[in-house]
This record gives C-alpha cells, structure tokens and sequence, in this order.
C-alpha cells in the first residue's frame, strides 16, 4: 500500500537519471539487504514539522525573519556525544539570541546536524605514498582512517548513519524543549562571551541585549513561552539510497516527504537540472534549498526555482549562495534581480563558507575570518542594492574551541592552526569565532 504510493508519489524517477556523488559499493547485495529495513524504521522528523518549517522560511523569504543554519561540514559518528552535540546546540542558540537583536525578528533555527554525513569530493580515490584507496565520502559510506578496511563503502552505514541521527535528535529535542534553550539561560552565556575584554567592541550590543531582555522580565514578558525553541534539522541530500528509503507517504495529505530531516539541500555539485538529485527532490514536500557558486547563471537558477517549486510555493525554495568574497558583488546580483524579476518566490541565503576556503602556508585547509565576514557583507549590499532580502546564514561551526579557521579578534594564525586541528573535511568557525560572526551579522541586520 505504502509502496504502491510512494511509486504514484514518483519517488523513484530519479532511478533513471545520472546520480553524480554516490560511492561506489562493492558489495551490492549488502546494499540490497539494507535498504528494505530502512524503508521500515520509524521516520525521523514529521510531515508537519517540515510544514511549519516552511512556512517559517517563506518568512524569511518576506524579511519577516532571519535563518540562522550552522553545524559540521561532517558530522561524525564517533563524536556524537552527548558534550559535543550540547556544545554545537548552545552555540547555535547562543548566535540566534544575538541575532534577534538585530533583526528584530524571530531567528528560524536549523542546524546542519543529525545526519550530515554524506560527503561529495573531488576524486574517487586518494593516494598516499604509493598506495591508493576509495576517497572518503562521510561516515555514511565509509571511515576516514587509511586503511582499505575503513575505506571500502560499507551499506551497514546507512543503518548507523540512521540510528546515530536518532540519537542526535532525541537530544535536541530534550535540549531545546527541556529548559536548557530558556532565553535568560542562554542570555547568561552571552554574557560571559561579552564580559572577556577581547570583545569589548561588542560590549554596547551586548548592554542593549542585556536592557532588552531585563525590560522584558519587568513587563511581564512571558517567559514560559520562551523556555523552549524549535531547532529543525538538515543536511546535503547526496546519498540517494538512503534518502529514498526514508521518504514516507504523509497520512494527511498523501505527499511523499523524506523524512530523514526537516530541510534537505542539494548541493553545488549535484544541482543539474536533469541530475538525479534535482529529480528526487522534486518530488519530496519538505522544504528544501540549493546551493549556487559563482558559475550559476540566472538561467540555470530560474529554471532550478521553477523546476523544484513549479506552484511558486513560498518557503519551499531556499537559495543559498556560495559565490566567495572576491565574487559575491558580481556573480550574486544577476541572479538575485533574475529571481526578483521572474516573480519566483525563493528565500536566500548566504554560506560565506565554500567559496573561501584555502590551504595555509603550513599545510591547513583553513577559511579566513574576515575573508567569510566580506562575503556575508556583499550579501547584505548586494539584497539592499537589488531590493531583495537578505534572508539568512549558513556557516559551518562547532561549539568547541578548535583551531580551524585563521582570524577573528583572538587571532587564529597559521602556527595556531596545528593546535587543535580537528576536521575530517571543511574548516569550522570555532565557539568565539561563531559568536563573534553573530555580533558582526546582527550589526548588518539591524541596518537592513
Ligand atoms: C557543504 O555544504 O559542506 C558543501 C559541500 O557545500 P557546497 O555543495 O556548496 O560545495
Ligand atoms: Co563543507
């Protein structure tokens, strides 16, 4: 029954199209045997919460709120632990907090977290000293570690790869509706963050927030509705065997969603038009985002938009730019006034992440501050010159005090990259790094 109507949902067209990105897995029976079960398990999120995300980003979309998503380029499943994720959640809540402030909106919360394990790469394989081995393409495929045991694609991933999101997402849930997101609990962090002398420059925003939030107690804000917050899940839909099988029929309204997060995005190197990702997303209601680099044309990005959201649905299309900050001002406006003019309702926003990143003199894949901060203020420009809006941030973060992006007030440099180097793929803004881009955001919002 379920079957009969996921197949009228159309969720297997994709099957007949060029899936760029997948691994390539040894042993197909394996994969075979795996995929039946997760077409079985529980689903992750609901149809409903999907819909109350979407209506959330078609805000945003309007300039009636601002998205804040943030988490690993990889998460992995190693350091799903219970310290690492309250970490990535506090500081998540701790930036959206901030940028309240300055936008005076809400702040849709979505972390790239609980199932961001899939990884598109550069080549197939890697060599290493003479010996070569399949390339790491997340822990939902395969381990990092060089050796031919932890590389070789392993379909049982796909299993862990649910059951560890499971567990993700149990604790988000008890974080943010148990009492740990209350506003003056997180507002109490942030107040550590602003009392530490090297970021005295925040220290007038900090005040405000601070006035604000004490006005509110006194006027008898009600603060029970501001003990929990909803933080939404997402990451890149590339492995299309585990996002298929995942996708249920909602009971409500008959339509095929993947139920493996709330938001699902297709990523710069999987956005062909006629590309099994753009295929398979088409024909799943959750709402969903695309990223753009600076070889995106209007066309291409006019006929993803009417492709992906043929009814023009608001809230459904997220665009998420990723031109770099030597190409922003350039590359972004056509595109920007191309959607503007076609009447297509899209929500943008900016990951000022993977257009700028490079290898230190020392050897780091590593990403700049201030080079990352450039971008997001092309961004702003660039909406108000066209008058669109800037509809959100998309940064990779970690609520740990890594070493992996050079610059901030703290000074990260090349020296101090080795210190704690942690990443299994992109560089991420650390704890102070990704407060810190808060305060600078929340700058630009409030002139917005
Ligand atoms: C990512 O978000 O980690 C990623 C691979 O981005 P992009 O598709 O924009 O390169
Ligand atoms: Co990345």
């Amino acid at each position: 029954m379920n079957e009969a109507a996921l197949e009228a949902a159309g969720v297997d067209s994709y099957r007949t199209r060029e899936a760029k990105q997948q691994p390539t897995w040894p042993d197909q029976d394996a994969l075979a045997r795996v995929t039946p079960r997760l077409e079985q398990v529980p689903p992750l999120v609901f149809a409903g919460e999907a819909d109350v995300l979407r209506e959330h980003l078609a805000a945003a979309g309007r300039g009636e709120a601002f998205v804040l998503q943030g988490g690993d380029c990889a998460e992995i499943f190693a350091e799903a632990t219970a310290d690492r994720i309250r970490n990535k959640i506090k500081t998540i809540l701790q930036m959206a907090v901030i940028l309240t402030y300055g936008a005076s909106t809400p702040v849709v919360k979505i972390g790239r977290m609980a199932g961001q394990y899939a990884k598109p790469r550069s080549a197939d394989t890697e060599t290493r000293d003479g010996v070569t081995l399949p390339t790491y393409r997340g822990d939902i495929v395969n381990s990092h570690a060089f050796t031919e045991e932890a590389r070789v694609p392993n379909p049982e991933r796909l299993m862990d790869a649910y059951h560890v999101s499971a567990s993700t997402l149990n604790l988000i849930r008890a974080f943010t509706q148990g009492g740990f997101a209350d506003l003056r609990l997180v507002h109490a962090w942030n107040k550590g963050f602003a009392a530490n002398p090297a970021y005295s420059a925040y220290d007038r925003m900090a005040a405000e927030i601070d006035r604000a939030v004490r006005f509110m107690g006194a006027a008898g804000g009600d603060f029970d509705a501001l003990k929990t917050v909803d933080l939404f899940s997402s990451h890149e839909a590339l492995l299309l065997d585990y996002e298929r099988a995942l996708t249920r029929i909602d009971s409500r309204s008959g339509r095929a969603y993947d139920c493996s997060a709330h938001f699902l995005w297709i990523g710069e190197r999987t956005r062909e038009l006629d590309g099994a990702h753009v295929e398979f997303m088409s024909r799943i209601h959750n709402p969903i985002g695309v990223k753009l680099g600076p070889t995106a044309t209007v066309t291409d990005a006019v006929a993803l938009a009417e492709k992906l959201n043929p009814d023009n649905v608001e809230g459904r299309i997220t665009f998420v730019a990723r031109m770099g900050a030597q190409h922003v001002r350039e590359a972004l406006p056509p595109l920007v006034e191309g959607v503007r003019d076609a009447g297509l309702n899209v929500t943008w926003l900016t990951d000022p992440m993977h257009g700028n990143t490079f290898t230190s003199d020392s050897g780091f894949k590593t990403r700049r501050f201030e080079t990352i901060l450039d971008e997001v203020t092309g961004f702003f420009e660039v909406h108000g010159a066209a008058g669109t809006v800037p509809g959100g941030l998309h940064v990779e973060l970690t609520g740990d005090d890594v070493t992996e992006v050079m610059g901030g007030t703290e000074e990260i440099d090349d020296d101090g990259l080795a210190r704690r180097y942690e990443t299994k793929v992109d560089p991420r803004l650390n704890h102070q790094q990704s407060l810190e881009m808060a305060f600078k955001v929340s700058e630009l919002l409030s002139a917005r």
